[in-house]
């Protein structure tokens, strides 16, 4: 018989890997509280109608991975897909918005019907930053380097790097999203039948496409740098030597486009090598007209995002902390006395373990098995004259001491 699954493309997150979430999550959380960023938690469904016109009607995100049902009412929910809007519908509910900037973080599960691969899951964990309401340059490099900061903090920054471009301001967005259409229809019995669908739709999107077809026609396509405004280059140039005066290195990726379709201004990816095709670990980058298009006001905003499971992938085993006692009651009536001793120790914070068992010689073997330093026997003779038998597992020793004692050998 097979044994019972879950569903494709979710995981249960347990052992070393569950320590590892923990760890990455104190760590972010640590910083979050540091760098003054208010966390804020939202439901994980929205109205499905939230995300479809920020995220870009055409989007792969809303054509083919959202997660959408009818409710009882008919009307259409969907899990969240990406945290981003999300947070900005939260900030606006919940009047965030009065004293701008707002600065925000949140972690949680997202949800994309993905074709699940190494990296690339259904359901996954993402850390998000936001800052909603600058137009400063300052704060996109806030943000990168926040980005780098964390990635320090896990000791993975020199299995990175970081990949930048600029989209330039909304009107160049359009303007050459219009040229690049007009360049791959040249091309359009070429390209990756996936491409194809994206001509018209979504031009932006063929240009990181990974087919080596596509990569071919990609070499001679119009370059965005050449439709930029004046604005659009000084504020890129900021960005860029703002994060290089604080020692960061970057390469300029002018075909970095990003998935979602909300982005303007500066785009950013850290990525590694380390992980085969699903590479990013980071993505974010700048989305002046979105709080407007969630029914906000026209205020400005810029974050990024990281996939947890990811990083996890990247890092290395963790110990676990073991228990330090194991306490073990020979027979019926020493588990009253064994029961008060283990939750006096537990109280005191020492890690202690006790398995119900009365046979002494697997309880012992468990013990040894596990690396635990110290058993505790208790029995009707302990019971009876208020002490503890304490064996020392590692050097074969054995005392009867007193609870004072005891807790003196245990310090
Ligand atoms: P995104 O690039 O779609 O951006 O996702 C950000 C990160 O989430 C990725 O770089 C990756 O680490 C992780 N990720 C995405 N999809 C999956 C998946 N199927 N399985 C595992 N990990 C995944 C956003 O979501 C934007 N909201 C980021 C942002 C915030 N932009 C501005 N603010």
């Amino acid at each position: 018989m097979t044994k019972i699954q879950p569903v494709r493309g979710t995981h249960d997150l347990i052992g070393n890997d569950l320590q590892l979430y923990k760890h990455i999550n104190k760590v972010v959380s640590e910083m979050a509280d540091n760098y003054d960023y208010n966390e804020i938690k939202t439901p994980i469904f929205e109205s499905s109608e939230l995300f479809k016109k920020p995220l870009g009607e055409f989007s792969d995100v809303v054509l083919k991975e959202m997660y959408s049902f009818e409710d009882r009412n008919q009307s259409s929910l969907t899990l969240r897909p990406e945290y981003t809007i999300p947070m900005i519908r939260a900030s606006i509910t919940n009047n965030l918005l009065n004293r701008l900037p707002v600065k925000l973080f949140g972690t949680g599960s997202m949800f994309r019907r993905e074709r699940p691969q190494k990296g690339r899951y259904r359901q996954f964990n993402q850390i998000n930053f936001e800052i909603l309401g600058t137009f400063e340059p300052s704060a996109d490099a806030e943000l990168i380097i926040l980005a780098y900061e964390f990635l320090k903090n896990l000791k993975i920054d020199d299995k990175v790097n970081l990949q930048i471009n600029s989209l330039g301001d909304l009107n160049t967005i359009s303007k050459y999203n219009n040229i690049l259409s007009d360049y791959y229809n040249k091309y359009k019995n070429d390209l990756s039948e996936e491409s194809k669908t994206k001509i018209i739709s979504n031009p932006l999107r063929i240009l990181d496409s990974k087919n080596i077809e596509d990569s071919k026609i990609n070499q001679n396509a119009p370059k965005i740098t050449e439709y930029y405004s004046k604005t659009a280059i000084e504020k890129f140039d900021k960005v860029q030597s703002l994060i290089t005066s604080v020692g960061i290195n970057f390469s300029i990726n002018t075909k970095l486009v990003r998935g979602l379709d909300y982005y303007c201004h500066t785009v950013f990816e850290f990525k590694t090598n380390k992980l085969g095709s699903q590479d990013t670990i980071i993505g974010g980058g700048r989305y002046d007209g979105l709080v407007k298009t969630i029914s906000g006001p026209d205020i400005p905003g810029v974050g990024w995002a990281s996939g947890i499971e990811r990083i996890i992938m990247m890092l290395n085993k963790v110990d676990k902390k073991i228990p330090l006692v194991q306490v073990i009651t020979i027979d019926e009536q020493s588990r009253e006395y064994g029961l008060n001793l283990f939750i006096s120790l537990r109280r005191l914070k020492i890690k202690t373990r006790y398995d119900h068992k009365t046979n002494i010689k697997k309880s012992l073997k468990h013990a040894n098995e596990e690396k635990i330093k110290f058993a505790i026997i208790v029995g009707e003779s302990e019971a009876t004259n208020n002490n503890y038998t304490v064996k020392n597992l590692i050097k074969g020793t054995q005392h009867t001491l007193n609870f004072e004692e005891l807790l003196n050998m245990l310090k």
